[in-house]
């Protein structure tokens, strides 16, 4: 699982790849899972344009990808499974959970977006030497999901990229065939012990062998009352998607396509002309741009959910590609009891 210590990329391409992240544009990127679609996280605009790209209907949490553990402590909080866990399988194939640092000292914080508005955030340290070299040229964390369009299966190769997304990718960098070939493993260390949220090359029995257990690593299901794949390993069940902690829900109900203002309510507002008498209005775009809407949807949800509020009104959101992703966020946060 280590990383061949050699990078070689020439500088050229290092150089190409961090200007257009600087830039906000996405590179797909190489790693020894499978190629990611690669933008800086901090970016909440670069990040939408991710989902945007693999018209993906949902926002699901994105991983970040940074270059060493220092890095990563900037944005996580840091505990002891982390360390362990971290100090056998790192760099490789294993994204690690823990709760966002409440603001990231110094640094420009992680987009809501990437974390779908939760409180916790993935982090995972690539073994691919190429992947290291950019992440370390960087120096900050990298939103990278597989390079697929939604519904697709995941790349292994440059060409695969290509396939996918043709010239819509302005750098793809060919690092050959991905020597893992499946996802990273996804686990879970914000609890007391350590709970594997999608199964990958590190197993629970690798999670095991240093974080010693009696009752074996549980397994994650989406669905209620499935149980585990992992043999012998006791099950937990997070009901469903949307349910998970990771998630962010507003906890005063959510009006959808608002045309007009009821007393005591705020306004979540998209476009140039909006109702009046809210008590508080944040507009997602004042230009109707649904990049720049997406990138907003997180934390002016967040700032709208204060008590005070009887509730937050939302203006009608155009229903394409990322618009799409806004909506099915928009409904599952009206949508509650
Ligand atoms: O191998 C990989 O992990 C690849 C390469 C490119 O690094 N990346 C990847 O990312 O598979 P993505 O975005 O396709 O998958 C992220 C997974 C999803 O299952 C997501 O639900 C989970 O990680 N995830 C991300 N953030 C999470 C969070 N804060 N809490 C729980 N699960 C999270
Ligand atoms: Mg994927």
């Amino acid at each position: 699982m280590n990383a061949p210590k050699i990078p070689h990329l020439d500088v050229s391409i290092v150089d190409k790849a961090i200007s257009l992240w600087r830039a906000g544009e996405l590179v797909a990127m190489p790693t020894e899972t499978v190629y990611g679609l690669a933008a800086d996280a901090t970016n909440g605009e670069a990040v939408a344009r991710i989902y945007a790209t693999k018209s993906r209907p949902q926002f699901n949490p994105l991983i970040i990808h940074v270059a060493d553990i220092a890095t990563a402590k900037r944005y996580v909080e840091w505990n002891a499974m982390a360390d362990a866990l971290a100090s056998a399988f790192w760099p490789g194939p294993m994204t690690l959970v823990l709760r966002k640092r409440p603001e990231a000292r110094g640094q420009r914080a992680v987009s809501e977006l990437v974390s779908a508005g939760g409180d916790t955030l993935a982090v995972r340290i690539p073994a691919h030497a190429i992947a290291q070299q950019l992440l370390a040229a960087f120096g900050g964390p990298i939103a990278a999901p597989s390079a697929n369009r939604s519904g697709r299966v995941s790349p292994t190769t440059a060409q695969h990229v290509r396939d996918e997304f043709g010239d819509s990718v302005k750098l793809i960098i060919d690092g050959g065939p991905c020597a893992v070939g499946l996802e990273s493993t996804v686990v879970d260390v914000t609890g007391d012990a350590p709970v594997v949220l999608r199964p990958g090359a590190i197993t629970s029995k690798h999670i095991q062998s240093v974080i010693p257990s009696n009752d074996g690593i549980p397994l994650a299901t989406s669905q209620s009352g499935t149980p585990g794949q992992a043999r012998g390993d006791s099950t937990v069940s997070l009901k469903s998607p949307g349910q998970l902690a990771s998630h962010y829900a507003p906890s005063i109900p959510v009006r959808l396509n608002a045309t007009s203002v009821a007393a005591g309510e705020a306004l979540l507002a998209f476009g140039p002309a909006q109702p009046a008498g809210a008590i508080q209005t944040l507009n997602l775009s004042p230009s109707g741009n649904l990049i720049e809407a997406a990138a907003n949807l997180f934390a002016h949800l967040r700032a709208l959910d204060i008590p005070a509020h009887r509730a937050i009104a939302v203006m009608p959101i155009p229903d394409d590609v990322i618009g799409a992703a806004i909506n099915d966020r928009l409904m599952r946060a009206s949508a509650r009891d």
